[in-house]
């Protein structure tokens, strides 16, 4: 069979990556590769619950369409969230996503035309760079230091190229960790609004902090309406029901709300209602802040493994939040080649080549310390550090 695929897709790259790492299904592999919260955090109770109240309730609307805008009552939730974090937003700003990948998605559609240059950082969120891809965006790589985004560097790249959006993950990015300053938001704010370009702040592990201050989100900085904001339920509750948020201007929530009807009309019903239930009735930052406990102590267990068993070698950071720890090994190491050694050795990451929008880099490395129990994160870093030591000899 040989179906006329549209010349979009024709470039898309059979993974080597998701071809080694679909061993790590095998039995008795730590994986540290995939980007999962820990399913045995999951408010399970509290979700069966919030479904069991809704066809007790006797009203079957959840289970009819609906608006393409979403559930009043989540999204009135999401704007007093928002507003307690420094944003100024209403309900009418917020449309609910199915996932804020879809978020991702539908900006594209909006926005891209082919050829469109698109600001991203360097490395980005995989899931970003080949969204933006499939519209046949053009890339233009933003440096960064462990403050975030370079915005001098930013501001050269709007002048000579005009691009329509710039992606940015401020908060614990995804694959780095890394969080942009205070000073640098409100920057990176005034920038968009001087030089009249969206800016996508995808946050979806901003509640998820375990060391260090609290910083507004760039939203809560954008005073003209430049920054669309992408929020997520898949870290802080479940990513199984696909729930996330845009928070914009009514003018680029009408165009996404036109976008998503083609996509999936409305976000599933059924889905929001059991998540407004659970959030306004079963103590939603409780379970955050058991996760965030839990997270942390993961953290903290495998930075020191990885201090204990990686040679001096290799450089990493130490993230203030999210999921991810990020490594740099000497030039010399291909860590897309060392993964199939790291997979005999029945232990997984992602190399951190995929991140980068011209896949320039290969001797750097993703970690995830979410998913993995303490047990796991001991043995696999330790098998890890055994792999990277013959690696660096
Ligand atoms: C930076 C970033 N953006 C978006 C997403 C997609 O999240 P969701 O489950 O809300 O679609 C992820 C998922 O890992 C992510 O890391």
């Amino acid at each position: 069979m040989e179906p006329r695929f549209a010349t979009r897709f024709k470039g898309m790259k059979s993974s080597i990556i998701r071809e080694i790492l679909k061993l790590t299904a095998q039995p008795g592999v730590i994986s540290f590769a995939g980007g999962l919260p820990a399913p045995e955090l999951f408010p399970l109770t509290q979700l069966k619950q919030a479904h069991m109240t809704l066809f007790d309730k006797g009203d079957s609307a959840f289970l009819q369409y609906s608006t393409t805008e979403g559930d009043p009552s989540l999204r009135s939730w999401i704007a007093q969230k928002m507003n307690r974090q420094g944003s100024k937003v209403t309900d009418s700003n917020i449309l609910i996503l199915s996932g804020s990948q879809q978020g991702l998605d539908l900006m594209g559609k909006i926005m891209l035309d082919p050829g469109d240059y698109v600001v991203v950082e360097n490395p980005s969120y995989l899931g970003a760079i080949q969204c933006f891809g499939a519209y046949e965006a053009q890339f233009l790589a933003v440096e960064s230091d462990a403050q975030g985004m370079d915005l001098d560097h930013l501001e050269e790249l709007l002048k000579q190229y005009h691009p329509k959006l710039i992606y940015v993950i401020p908060t614990f990015m995804n694959p780095t960790g890394i969080t942009m300053i205070r000073e640098r938001r409100q920057r990176l704010a005034e920038i968009a609004a001087r030089y009249q370009v969206l800016v996508i702040e995808d946050n979806p592990y901003g509640d998820l902090r375990y060391s260090g201050e609290d910083i507004p989100p760039l939203k809560a900085f954008d005073e003209a309406g430049w920054v669309v904001y992408l929020g997520s339920f898949s870290k802080t509750a479940v990513p199984g029901m696909r729930l996330g948020w845009v928070a914009a201007d009514p003018q680029v929530i009408a165009a996404l709300a036109q976008a998503k009807q083609g996509a999936d009309l409305h976000t599933a019903t059924f889905a929001q209602a059991a998540l407004s239930e659970y959030l306004h009735q079963h103590n939603p930052e409780a379970h955050v802040e058991r996760i965030k406990k839990a997270y942390k102590e993961r953290r903290d267990l495998m930075l020191a493994c990885m201090e204990k068993h990686f040679p001096k070698e290799l450089k990493w950071n130490r993230p203030d939040g999210g999921m991810f720890i990020w490594v740099t090994c000497p030039e010399k190491v291909d860590t897309v080649e060392l993964l199939k050694k790291a997979v005999e050795q029945k232990v997984a990451y992602v190399p951190g080549i995929s991140f980068f929008p011209f896949e320039d880099h290969n001797n750097c490395l993703r970690l995830n310390f979410s998913n993995a129990s303490n047990t796991q994160i001991e043995e696999g870093i330790c098998r890890l550090g055994q792999v990277f030591h013959a690696a660096c000899k």
